[in-house]
Parts: C-alpha cells; sequence; structure tokens
C-alpha cells in the first residue's frame, strides 16, 4: 500500500510565536555576543496560497515514482515542442528583449489579427508569469482596486494580493459565460468602489469560455471611458473549438489590441507553442508604460532568457503554425470525447468549452456522495489513478463543488481517464 500524503491543501505558513515578553531579558544579548536571535518571520506579502494544481503535479510523480499507473488531466499543459538540436551560446539580452524577436511578436499581430503593433511597445518576459508581475508593478499601486472574475486563473488574484493591491472577485456563472460584463463591472463598482484595473482572459482558464467580439469591445469601452487599465490575458489564443457560426477572423480569438490601443496584452509561447518550461511571454505596452515597465524589467530579470528566444523566433512561420494547429486538432478529438461522455459522467452544470484544453464542470449527483470536490478528486486519485484539479483554486467561493479536466494530456490519456472515472463512480 502507497501512503500518499493528506488531502490538497495549502500547508499552513510556518508562524514562529514570539517570546512571551517575561522571557525577554530586559537588554538582549544581539546574536554577536551569543544572545538568542530574535523570531523571524516570513512577509505577509507571502501569505498566499500555492498553487493546487502544481501541488498535484507534484503527487502525480511521486505516485508514478511508486509503480502507480496514473492518468493526469491535472496540468494545463501540451506535450513539449521540438526543440533544435543545437542553440547558440547565449548571454544576457536587453531587458525587454531581443529586437528580432520584438519585431516578430509585432508581425504575428500583423498576420493573425490584422493589426500594426510598434515593436517597441513589446516587452518579452518570462513566461506570461513573468509578465503579469512587471505589469501589475508597473500599473498598479499598493491600495488600488482591481477586478478578475471568479472562477478565473488563481496566479492574478495570488500575485496582485502578494503586491499589496486589492482584489475585487466578480463572481460569474454560465449566464454570462463565465465572464465579465459592462453591467457586473458597474454592480462591482457600487459595491466596492472606484476600479484601477481589470483583468480578463479569453479563452478562460478553468473554464474555456471565450468572449465575442462585441463582447469584449463592450468591456474594453467600459474600460476606457473610466480611465481603468484593461488587461487581456490571450495566452490561449489559437487554442480554440469555435463553433461555425464565428466568423473567420474571429476563431483564434478576438485580440484586445483591435478594439483598443491603450490595452495592455499578455501572452505566452507556453500554450499554443507548447514551451512551458521555456518561459518566455510577452506584454503589448500602451506607451506610457514602455519606460516604467522597462526600469522595472531591467532591475527584477535583467532580460529574458536567452535561448528560449532563439527557439521562439521559429514559431512565427507558416510551418510552425500549421504543425502547432494539427496540434489544437488534437485537443479537439480529447474535447470531443469528453462532451460525448457527459451523460455516463453524471455530473452537473459545465462551462462551455470554448477553446484552451479545458473542461470546468459542477460534480451535481457526485456531491452527495464525495462532500465536496477536494474529497472527490482526492478519492479518485487514490481509488483510480485519474487527477483532476478540484476548482477552489480557481473559486474560492464556489469552486468546492466543481473539477477541471485539462485535456492537454490528449485522446488517449482523455478516453482511458473517463473510463476509469466512470466505472469507479460505479
Ligand atoms: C490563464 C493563464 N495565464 C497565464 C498562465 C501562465 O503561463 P506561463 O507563465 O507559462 O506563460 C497560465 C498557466 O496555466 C494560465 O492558465
Amino acid at each position: 500500500m502507497v501512503k500518499v500524503p493528506g488531502p490538497f491543501k495549502t500547508p499552513p505558513s510556518i508562524k514562529l510565536d514570539p517570546k512571551p515578553l517575561a522571557e525577554v531579558p530586559a537588554e538582549p544579548l544581539s546574536p554577536a555576543q551569543g544572545g538568542a536571535r530574535a523570531p523571524l518571520s516570513a512577509s505577509r506579502r507571502s501569505e498566499i496560497p500555492v498553487f493546487e494544481v502544481m501541488q498535484i503535479t507534484d503527487e502525480v510523480g511521486r505516485r508514478r515514482h511508486a509503480g502507480h499507473d496514473v492518468v493526469s488531466l491535472c496540468a494545463g499543459e501540451p506535450s513539449a515542442r521540438p526543440a533544435p538540436g543545437t542553440l547558440q551560446p547565449a548571454g544576457y539580452t536587453g531587458p525587454l528583449g531581443t529586437t528580432p524577436l520584438r519585431e516578430a511578436i509585432a508581425g504575428h499581430y500583423r498576420s493573425w489579427y490584422g493589426v500594426e503593433v510598434d515593436p517597441a511597445r513589446v516587452a518579452v518576459t518570462t513566461g506570461s508569469s513573468g509578465a503579469f508581475q512587471l505589469v501589475f508593478l508597473t500599473a498598479f499601486d499598493p491600495g488600488d482596486r482591481v477586478a478578475l472574475v471568479s472562477p478565473g486563473y488563481p496566479a492574478y488574484r495570488n500575485i496582485l494580493t502578494a503586491l499589496g493591491i486589492h482584489v475585487v472577485e466578480i463572481a460569474s456563472g454560465p449566464a454570462t459565460r463565465y465572464q465579465p460584463t459592462p453591467e457586473l463591472l458597474d454592480e462591482a463598482v457600487r459595491e466596492h468602489g472606484d476600479l484601477a484595473g481589470l483583468i480578463v482572459a479569453s479563452p478562460a482558464n478553468p473554464t474555456g469560455t471565450m468572449l465575442g467580439r462585441s463582447e469584449l469591445a463592450a468591456i474594453t469601452a467600459w474600460c476606457s471611458a473610466r480611465g481603468v487599465r484593461f488587461i487581456s490575458d490571450e495566452i490561449y489564443h489559437g487554442i480554440t473549438f469555435a463553433d461555425p457560426a464565428v466568423p473567420q477572423r474571429d476563431r483564434r480569438g478576438v485580440s484586445a489590441i483591435e478594439l483598443d490601443g491603450e490595452a495592455i496584452v499578455i501572452n505566452s509561447f507556453s500554450k499554443y507553442w507548447g514551451m512551458t518550461g521555456w518561459r518566455l511571454g510577452w506584454a503589448l505596452l500602451p506607451e506610457d508604460m514602455v519606460a516604467p515597465f522597462e526600469a522595472l524589467a531591467s532591475n527584477f530579470a535583467l532580460s529574458p532568457p536567452a535561448p528560449a528566444q532563439e527557439l521562439a523566433m521559429r514559431s512565427f512561420s507558416d510551418e510552425t503554425y500549421e504543425e502547432r494547429d494539427r496540434v489544437v486538432e488534437g485537443f479537439a478529438r480529447a474535447r470531443a470525447l469528453i462532451l460525448e461522455a457527459e451523460s455516463s459522467l453524471n455530473w452537473g452544470t459545465a462551462a462551455p468549452s470554448d477553446g484552451a484544453f479545458y473542461y470546468y464542470s459542477e460534480l451535481g449527483p457526485q456531491l452527495e456522495r464525495f462532500g465536496d470536490s477536494s474529497s472527490y478528486a482526492r478519492a479518485l486519485l487514490e481509488g483510480a489513478d485519474v487527477a483532476v484539479v478540484p476548482g477552489g483554486d480557481f473559486d474560492p467561493v464556489a469552486g468546492h463543488r466543481a473539477v477541471r479536466l485539462s485535456y492537454a494530456a490528449g485522446e488517449a490519456a482523455v478516453a482511458e481517464a473517463l473510463d476509469r472515472i466512470i466505472r469507479f463512480q460505479g
């Protein structure tokens, strides 16, 4: 019997209780004089939850190491894009990336979205995660209010919180395709006060839902009328399964930059290009943010990784787009398997999975048996060696009723996982 650690819970942060006053000598000796060290503790900024997906991924690794045949629908990670046999020796690059790559990224906006972007406004970063840190630092001050929807990608909330920025969570659901609307934003302002920013992802994680051109335009217009910085996370562009009614030009996702030249667009080589481990992303910045962003980037990161930038230069050819589109066709087949199995899964309401290789569903009748999605996920991993992610990370209020499946694992893994889940539920 393999021993697995207890439920997926954020370990409580270790706090050292300060000594009771009575025990502290009136004039304590310094550590150099042989006195006791004053108790140290981690910063209050670091009191944010760990990303549960990464903990479960770790646990999947442990179970595999112990001989279990685990099927993981946990991490949002496509199989890695083949790397060239040789890369050039690499030194630092400019803090915003190499000029050829910044120009190539601008060219990507021309070819996918028909928009001219000045390469000087392109900042290459260490993944989109690096872009979030630098964009939030550049755009907001401690105490500012920034809105996002729940369920949503947990790192937005956690990075903002660590930076002392107030997070305004907008509860969303099927009525708005789990996306914000001007009405929901008005309501958030009435309840919490003026916003400094809004973060939106389309396709979104964990729901996979997308905003159409007119819905996105309504949101960018709402923000620009009120001086609210609009941040569009477009990391899942290109991984879309749009219905045939969506016009061809919008099928890969509508970029906020098409609608509002002042929008901050964040993207990454991780998902469509399958380069998660290379840690490379980018931001399109409004002109007023370029110099302050560069000041921060040059201190925080010095430069984005050079070998990754060299590989990324090979991302925008017709040949690479075709290769990546074939990978997306594989995701589409895996997605179809889940949609076909919906009634046998016997779960509750699911978000429409428009893109981003995620399927987010309430557990419905399964909750009566398992209590909540954390217990369900734990029982499924122990009983059937299938890893799924409970929704609590994505939605602190209602996520305990939902799970996320990532079908980036591919058709065979998804077929096997569905089989096991259905047998496990009996
Ligand atoms: C919505 C979203 N944004 C950003 C990221 C971060 O990706 P990276 O830092 O690899 O670019 C992820 C990763 O899963 C994501 O789901």
